[in-house]
């Protein structure tokens, strides 16, 4: 995820330097990105870019943005998906002549094919970037002769991925052209002044008049001037124009009250870019890798440990391979067994966890190598290991991790999938139709927030009030149970502890009296009818019982348990993504219901870099 922002005006109209505006519209969107930025403004007939890693106030600084003169410019502050944070991968990218500057937000899927296809026309890239296709794509359609527009239609054409683009060119120095899918963009609409941005925030100082552009739209501003087409016929925007009330604080946080709850419902997108960015050949590297492992290890700490013990279920079952999570402060438990024959599976979505890093340290010095999953692009664990896996979930500002979870199931259950194929465990037609399926839990989890989100609410006035929650599980639901236990734990400070079901009966059972609550995810067919024995028992000692099951039980769990929320039927061993989101919104709304703040738990940071 990144921020992107641009701003056009009349001479009279802007009063200050535009580099100055252009830096305070990127600090209310730091929240989307915050390892380097840039700015692009038309001095005169020049295109001054300036740009470079590290965080805008700094750079601002550095590289006097404030003292940037002009009537047309472009930001981008950067959440490095492709290449590593660093002055050359920052935005705004030029084509070859230094005339057309591009800021992008999203990913570009297709990059590879359109550079080298660029390349061997003789375009020369600068960036490891895969937006700088863009600036070099209209430049070549600018070569046939196209006016700019056309060329720039052209070039989104043949653009696949997800993006949100701004463009400026010294050939038409008055417009900023824009186009979207899927990643966010709107525009400000002011009187001799107009501004396009990522969200709403960046815009509301200059004002509060904003259209939301819709998936597929592409046009240009002025200052006077709004021009959308959508599928080359222009769009009647203005009855689109909404009135902005939110405060600047609630606008960052794109008018929720919390950002753990605005990632929450960000999921789905976080889930299309993490998908879409994977690339395959990679994948295929990380498969060969496990394939020629004795052993493979896997760890994380808290919600990346869950996902590690996800991620163990999933090979072991689709791809029966051996292997051992732990605990990431627990790895002296294995260190003993580990070789140079071993891989460790390192889930850090800070890429700085120290228990993470030791592990990862300790594993190192003992021949293993490592893969590494995380959402920060450079950080430390993936610098230090063999292969890095990003997920694209952008910045999580809430300390509880939610959709760098869900992101971090998707990467590892494409690795699952991957390796299970290779290794014959998948036919063709059962690999495609699981990763075809795979492909639609990003609109599942949209569905699950619509429709459960209001039961959540009713389920919290309920749970507010209690003191302990256990949350029990089978098989994939173990892990879901034990983030949905933790999700509670931290944000609503109700003690809540997660178990296998099996193991209720040897322990836990003895607490249970009348009205504790009990939460049973049910995923998979397999366990139901042990499940129902598991809710029985709870049910005879007078326990407020709530489980998940998928939409083929809902009668059956509905006619047993007090609460039921109905799951989608999909092959189980992609449901851990789907069957998290409704307990992390119980929890979301337990914590608020509880008069507390989400997004700070009390005692918690969120990245541990002490032991
Ligand atoms: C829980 C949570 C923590 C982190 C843990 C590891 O909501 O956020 O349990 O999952 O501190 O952090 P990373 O993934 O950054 O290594």
């Amino acid at each position: 995820m990144c921020g992107i922002v641009g701003i056009v005006a009349l001479s009279d109209i802007i009063r200050e330097p535009i580099g100055r505006i252009i830096r305070r519209c990127l600090e209310r969107l730091e929240y989307r990105g915050y390892d380097s930025a840039g700015i692009a403004v038309i001095e005169g007939s020049k295109l001054v870019v300036k740009k470079g890693k590290g965080k805008i106030q700094e750079l601002a600084k550095k590289l006097e943005f404030d003292h940037t003169h002009g009537i047309v410019g472009i930001g981008h502050t950067r959440w490095a998906t492709h290449g590593k944070p660093s002055d050359e991968n920052a935005h705004p990218h030029v084509d070859c002549t230094g005339t057309i500057a591009v800021v992008h937000n999203g990913i570009i899927s297709n990059y590879l094919e359109l550079r080298h296809e660029l390349e061997s026309k003789g375009h020369v890239f600068k960036s490891e970037t895969d937006t700088e296709v863009i600036a070099h794509l209209v430049e070549e359609y600018l070569r046939q002769g196209l006016p700019v527009f056309e060329a720039f239609k052209r070039a989104v054409a043949r653009l696949e991925g997800t993006y949100a683009i701004a463009m400026i060119t010294t050939l038409e120095p008055g417009k900023i052209f824009f186009a979207r899918l899927t990643s966010p963009l709107v525009i400000g609409v002011g009187d001799g002044l107009k501004l396009v941005a990522s969200d709403i925030p960046a815009v509301l100082e200059y004002t509060n008049r904003v259209i939301v552009l819709r998936d597929g739209e592409i046009g240009y501003v002025t200052p006077t001037e709004i021009y959308i087409e959508h599928n080359g016929k222009p769009v009647d925007w203005k009855q689109r124009v909404r009135v902005i009330t939110w405060s600047l604080d609630m606008a960052s946080k794109g008018g929720y009250p919390h950002f753990m709850l605005k990632e929450i419902h960000e999921q789905p997108l976080a889930l299309v870019n993490t998908l879409s960015g994977i690339e395959i050949s990679q994948i295929k590297e990380v498969c060969k890798l496990i394939e020629s492992a004795d052993r493979i290890f896997i760890t994380g700490a808290g919600t990346s440990y869950h996902a590690g013990l996800v991620a163990e279920y999933l090979l072991v079952e689709l791809a029966g391979v051996d292997v051992h999570t732990f605990i990431a402060s627990e790895y002296r438990k294995f260190l003993n067994l580990a070789d140079d024959g071993d891989v460790l599976i390192a889930i850090s979505q800070s890429g700085e966890t120290i228990d993470t890093l030791m592990a990862v340290r300790a594993f190192k010095t003992r021949g293993c190598r490592i893969i590494a999953i995380s959402n920060v692009v450079d950080s430390t664990i993936p610098r230090e290991s063999d292969i890095a896996v990003y997920t694209r979930a952008g910045p999580e500002i809430g300390v509880a991790a939610t959709k760098t979870f869900t992101t971090q199931i998707a990467v590892l259950t494409v690795i699952s999938l991957v390796l299970a194929r290779e290794r014959g465990m998948l036919r063709p037609d059962e690999y495609n139709f699981l990763m075809s399926q795979l492909q639609e839990v990003p609109k599942l989890v949209e569905t699950i927030i619509r429709m459960h989100e209001p039961k959540c609410q009713v389920l919290a006035k309920y749970l507010k009030d209690k003191t302990n929650v256990y949350y029990l599980g089978r098989g994939l639901g173990v892990p879901i149970a034990m983030e949905g236990a933790l999700k509670l734990k931290e944000i609503a400070y109700i003690h809540a502890e997660a178990y296998p079901a099996g193991e209720s009966k040897h322990g836990p059972i003895a607490l249970v009296e009348t009205g504790y609550p009990v939460v049973f995810t049910v995923l998979d067919d397999y366990y139901v009818d042990a499940i129902v024995g598991n809710v029985m028992e709870m049910k005879a000692r007078d326990a407020f019982t709530i489980a998940l099951v998928p939409r083929k039980y809902v009668t059956k769990f509905g006619k047993l348990c007090d609460f039921v929320f109905e799951m989608p039927n999909i092959d189980y061993r992609l449901s851990p993504i789907p069957y998290i989101v409704p307990l992390q919104l119980l929890a979301y709304h337990t914590s608020v219901l509880r008069g507390l703040d989400p997004d700070k738990p009390r005692n918690l940071a969120k990245t541990v870099t002490v032991e």
